[in-house]
């Protein structure tokens, strides 16, 4: 679901390149742990990824028919991680201003998808992260954990090939944390989707299938 090789970057004007030549594979129903200190190039590195920061060198092939998200142009890039990315930001990034179905929906309208589709989707999503009901809820009433729950709903519901999440649990108390980690892990596998998570905590790290660990040097 993710190849990567030869994947260099330095932001302009930086002494040295925060990485480069980083080669690492995430298969299709894996999830691989991304852990280093803080400032190592971890965020930068999904946002390349993502193609949100430019690489300035390597490929980053996505899917099941590996397309080389650095080759493309910008257009192409947003609709390639619209249709085939879903995020989890630690922040969790749900609109205020939008109801939680609203923001559940966004993947589909980027995608096209005809709206009469959207409830049966939603509806379905929320069940599966055990928030059945809340379409109608404002974001300001829920608690953290619940907010990042219809984030991971948001994430999945257009079926990504891939989900990126940036320290997806860094804003909950340990418990919730747990239980939406746990949440997250299980729908990630149910979808046969694969994903690379950002994490400081040691607990979510064994928890993935592999880890990765980033330092000047490269991913170990
Ligand atoms: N847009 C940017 N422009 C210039 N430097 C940046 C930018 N984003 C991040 N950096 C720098 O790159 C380094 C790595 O940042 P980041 O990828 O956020 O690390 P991490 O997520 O591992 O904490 C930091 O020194 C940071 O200041
Ligand atoms: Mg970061």
């Amino acid at each position: 679901m993710l190849s990567v090789a030869g994947l260099g970057k330095r932001y302009p004007g930086a002494a040295r390149p925060l990485f480069s030549e980083l080669r690492f594979t995430v298969g299709a129903g894996e999830i691989v742990a991304l852990v280093g200190e803080s400032g190592v190039g971890k965020s930068t590195l999904l946002n390349c990824v993502a193609g949100l920061e430019p690489a300035d060198a390597g490929t980053i092939l996505i899917g099941p028919d590996a397309v080389d998200m650095a080759r493309l142009d910008e257009a192409a890039a947003a609709a390639l991680r619209a249709s085939r990315i879903g995020f989890v930001f630690q922040a969790f990034h749900v609109l205020p201003t939008l109801d939680v179905a609203q923001n559940i929906a966004v993947p589909l309208l980027l995608n096209g998808i005809d709206a009469a589709e959207h409830p049966r989707h939603i509806e379905e999503l929320l069940a599966r992260v055990g928030l059945a009901g809340f379409g109608p809820r404002w974001p300001a009433s829920l608690s953290g954990g619940e907010l990042q729950r219809v984030a991971i709903a948001r994430a999945l519901v257009h079926r990504p090939s891939l989900i990126l999440a940036d320290e997806p649990t860094g804003n909950l108390d340990p418990r919730t944390a747990d239980e939406v980690l746990s949440l997250l892990l299980e729908r990630v596998r149910a979808c046969h989707a694969g994903a690379l998570i950002v994490t400081h905590s040691r607990h979510v790290a064994q928890a993935c299938d592999r880890i990765l660990a980033l330092d000047p040097e490269g991913l170990r």
